[in-house]
């Protein structure tokens, strides 16, 4: 299974998904998916529970009927043929092993189904056992396996098919830390070194963007936003995605005045007792109602008050995390904010934190959009 062979027949060079819908007993739970998948991408689908991933996955699987639209390998039309006719490989959360075969027999079992060639069998499954390192482990039987060694088995059975596209849901849940951050690395590396094209299911934005050449982010069955890690990374398209993108403080704050227009433009928003420069991300005039979004890592303590976007704060929870302390404060107006910080900070202590302007998206709010509701929660959450 070299990444050449990998690479070439029955494979296509985009597939597309055209306005798929999936509607359960009259509720939308994917409305309008419009995504061309190119092979050899890493596409991560990524949203909060029941934002419609599964739905999504299962869709392209053929696990599901699709409400609308439909589903295209290039100029083949797909959502008609039946899972098994898709060629697509699937791991799950639940790692559904055969718990009476062997890590091997597991792992040949796809091939056999496949009548291949005695000899090409036992090829391509001593392959599998050696590409997720389980050769000491081989005759066991899954129960004497650790849960990482399971999902290993799991990824090795779906890749030894050499499927033209891979289907992973949430494989990495059942794991604990380490070994989540293990396996991420693993299933990267058999993406890059057998030449797969993947679409990866995760509430994870973490593990999306580490993985991941393009995120797709989902809310409420609806594509929010399509781009590259960076892309998402830096610019949220609202402050929905900025809430899931780790912009942890969100203020519903009144525009003071904007200098320049558009995009990029200097917008001064103020509420709160607190009046901030931010950046608008579309076009905000003053008086609209807006949400500031601010990741903690860029709220930054300074010892001078003196200054553009200055905020004055109490210290209430201070959270140890190896080098940095995750920090809740308190404004003076009772709200909570998020913030990283090298310094050792204590409960009690009155800092001034600070903001750089680019720092500090402003995204405009609809009429009638609800605001985020305010933090009350302790840092943990
Ligand atoms: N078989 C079903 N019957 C009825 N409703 C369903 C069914 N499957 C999913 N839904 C609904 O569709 C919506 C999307 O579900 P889906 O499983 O795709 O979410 P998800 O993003 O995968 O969530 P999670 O992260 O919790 O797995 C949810 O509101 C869910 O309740
Ligand atoms: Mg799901």
């Amino acid at each position: 299974m070299s990444s050449a062979e990998a690479a070439s027949p029955g494979r296509f060079t985009e597939l597309r998904l055209d306005g798929v819908g999936r509607r359960f007993a009259g509720k939308d739970a994917l409305v309008d998916l419009d995504l061309t998948i190119r092979a050899g991408e890493f596409i991560a689908l990524l949203g909060p529970s029941g934002c419609g991933k599964s739905t999504a996955l299962n869709c392209l699987a053929g696990l599901l009927p699709l409400t609308t639209g439909s589903i295209w390998q290039d100029e083949r039309r797909i959502d008609t043929l039946p899972a098994e006719k898709r060629g697509f490989g699937m791991v799950f959360q639940s790692y559904a092993l055969f718990p009476h075969m062997s890590v091997r027999r597991n792992i040949a079992f796809g091939l056999q189904m496949r009548r291949l060639p005695r000899a090409e069998v036992r090829r391509r499954t001593e392959e599998g056992v050696r590409l997720v390192q389980l050769e000491e482990h081989a005759d066991k039987l899954p129960g004497q396996l650790s849960g990482g060694q399971q999902q290993r088995v799991a990824i090795a059975r779906a890749v030894v098919l050499e499927p033209s596209l891979v289907l992973m849901d949430e494989p990495l849940s059942n794991l604990d830390a380490k070994l989540r951050l293990e396996m991420r690395t693993e299933i990267r590396r058999l993406h890059q070194s057998l030449g797969l094209t993947t679409v990866y299911v995760t509430h994870d934005q973490e593990e999306a963007l580490s993985l991941a050449d393009r995120l797709v982010v989902l809310r409420h069955g609806r594509v929010q936003q399509v781009g590259t890690p960076e892309e998402l990374h830096a610019r949220p398209v609202n402050w929905h995605v900025a809430d899931f993108m780790g912009f942890r403080n969100l203020l519903e704050l009144e525009v003071a005045h904007v200098s320049g227009g558009g995009v990029d433009a200097e917008a001064a928003v103020r509420g709160e007792g607190l009046t901030l420069l931010g950046t608008a991300t579309g076009p905000v005039s003053a008086g609209d109602r807006v949400v500031a979004a601010v990741r903690p890592e860029d709220v930054v303590v300074v010892d001078e008050a003196g200054g553009d976007n200055r905020i004055a704060a109490t210290v209430e929870v201070v959270e140890y995390q190896g080098r940095e302390l995750a920090v809740e404060v308190r404004t003076a107006a009772g709200r909570a904010l998020h913030l990283r910080t090298e310094r050792r900070l204590a409960p009690g202590d009155e800092v001034t934190l600070t903001v750089e302007r680019e720092r500090l998206l402003v995204y405009p709010l609809a009429p009638g959009e609800q605001a985020p509701a305010p933090l009350v929660d302790a840092v943990t959450t």
